[in-house]
């Protein structure tokens, strides 16, 4: 038998204050929701939700609405065969995704399972991506830069009625380039399919979680993560998640104000190859 050795206690500097600890330590139990203010809260929320106010999807009522045409049989690889050889894709050597593409991504990532072929009938409202409390707390955009079959600009998909809302403001050219502010992010963007921007709003989770909000919506936005990564790899298209996105030039772009609603993550939709 080898005789293991301990490792060596490795000594790294703390960082002083550190955000994220403190984020942690204050929403490491549930006793915060005893307190009078977070009940409070909870009770201003669930009247939200009582009133409609609260929506499991945002819908942009006025937008110009593209059905998408999803292709399932593009999804026939076993879950085994993607597991075996997914990958991040950073090659600019791809050719654009096509309209049917794009819609099988999107709907298998985080649409309605019922849009499925051999979907439970029982699970009506449910989506492709877990969810605490089935509150969906994320939103996904996708920033068209070159689809065959869809015209460039900026969407936000709607997963209940199985669309991508064309949302209506004139994007600045500055806020496109700028959006796209590493130099892999620059050079990629040049044979980009598009940029998909995710979201989380945080008074869906809050009403339920209180100070576990946050907590719960980045764990869901990364499950959402994890279905592109998959939904991408399955049919051959490129997923190269962006960690050096500009995270304020993205809110202005989608016009969020990063407190009821914030970019939590972006990703390049490359080509398929
Ligand atoms: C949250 C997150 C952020 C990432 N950000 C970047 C990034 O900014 N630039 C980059 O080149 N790769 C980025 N990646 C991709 C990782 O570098 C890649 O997943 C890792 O090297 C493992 O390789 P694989 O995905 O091919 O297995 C990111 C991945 C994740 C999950």
């Amino acid at each position: 038998m080898p005789i293991l050795k301990p490792p060596p206690k490795l000594i790294l500097p703390a960082f002083e204050p550190d955000p994220g600890l403190e984020y942690l330590e204050s929403q490491r139990s549930w006793e915060h929701r005893k307190s009078e203010e977070e009940r409070k809260v909870a009770a201003f929320y669930r009247k939200q939700q009582t009133d409609g106010a609260l929506e499991r999807s945002k819908k942009y009522s006025l937008a110009e609405k593209v059905i998408l045409k999803p292709s399932w049989d593009l999804l026939s690889k076993s879950l085994g065969q993607v597991l075996a050889s997914r990958k991040t894709t950073s090659s600019k050597a791809l050719r654009p995704l096509n309209f049917a593409e794009l819609s099988t991504f999107l709907m298998a990532s985080s649409g309605l399972q019922r849009s499925l072929p051999g979907a439970d009938p029982s699970r009506e409202w449910q989506r492709t991506v877990p969810s605490a409390g089935g509150l969906y707390g994320a939103e996904v955009y996708f920033f068209c830069l070159n689809v065959d079959g869809l015209r460039e600009g900026l969407y936000h998909f709607q997963p209940e009625e199985g669309v991508l809302e064309r949302l209506p403001w004139k994007i600045q050219d500055d806020d496109r380039d700028l959006v796209f502010s590493s130099a892999n992010a620059r050079e990629a963007q040049k044979t980009a399919s598009g940029l998909i921007m995710i979201t989380g709003v945080f008074q869906r989770h809050r009403r339920k979680y209180g100070h576990r909000y946050l907590r719960f919506c980045m764990l869901e936005v990364g499950c959402l993560c994890q279905n592109m990564d998959l939904a991408a790899n399955a049919m051959g298209a490129g997923l190269w998640h962006q960690g050096a996105i500009d995270e304020g030039r993205s809110r202005r772009l989608l016009h969020v104000d990063g407190q009821q609603e914030s970019v939590l993550h972006s990703a390049l939709l490359l080509g398929a190859g």
